[in-house]
């Protein structure tokens, strides 16, 4: 069993699924670290040099290397939902659980945030909203689950996603 972590930047995929892996004493993966790994350069510099068509096809290339996996937590990158390709993969490795967060909520938890290339706009709100408008019925359409999220608390964030899915922890 494996439980995919899908929504936008900033909702806390990473915190919170490096805490249900260690809870559940899963794997867990990361996908843009994964990409940052094969491709020996951060993700920044890989939309920066190669643009994001490219990063989008490493995304596809690594949710099909990750078929199979087990027992893993794997959190996703936020764009990871904008192919209907994508969105079949991620269900086929497991249940998938959308983080969901609200813009302001986001654009406080990014605030001097220089590491998402896509996050470059002065004018981070209507970015944000623009952005979130688009994927908001993608991350509901990929996944089996909806989570609000609890700001600064990845633990709380865990619980209800292991509540969510009827998993109990020892
Ligand atoms: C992106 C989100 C990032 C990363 C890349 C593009 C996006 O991941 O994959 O910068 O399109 O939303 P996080 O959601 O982990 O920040």
């Amino acid at each position: 069993m494996n439980i995919v972590l899908i929504g936008f930047m900033g909702s806390g995929k990473t915190s919170t699924g490096r805490l249900l892996a260690k809870q559940l004493g899963y794997r867990f993966i990361d996908t843009d670290n994964l990409i940052e790994q094969q491709n020996g350069m951060t993700v920044a510099n890989i939309f920066a040099r190669k643009g994001e068509e490219f990063f989008r096809q490493q995304e596809t290339a690594l949710l099909k290397q990750l078929n199979g996996a087990d027992n893993s937590v794997i959190a996703t990158g936020g764009g990871i939902v904008l192919t209907g390709e994508n969105r079949l993969l991620l269900r086929e490795l497991g249940e998938v659980v959308y983080l969901q967060t609200a813009a302001a909520e986001i654009i406080k938890r990014l605030d001097g945030d220089t590491t998402r290339p896509l996050l470059s706009a002065a004018d981070k709100y209507e970015e944000i909203t623009r952005m979130l408008e688009i994927r908001q019925p993608l991350y509901q359409a990929a996944a089996n689950c909806i989570t609000g999220t609890f700001t600064g608390h990845p633990e709380k964030s865990a619980e209800r996603i292991l509540q969510l899915l009827k998993i109990g922890v020892k």
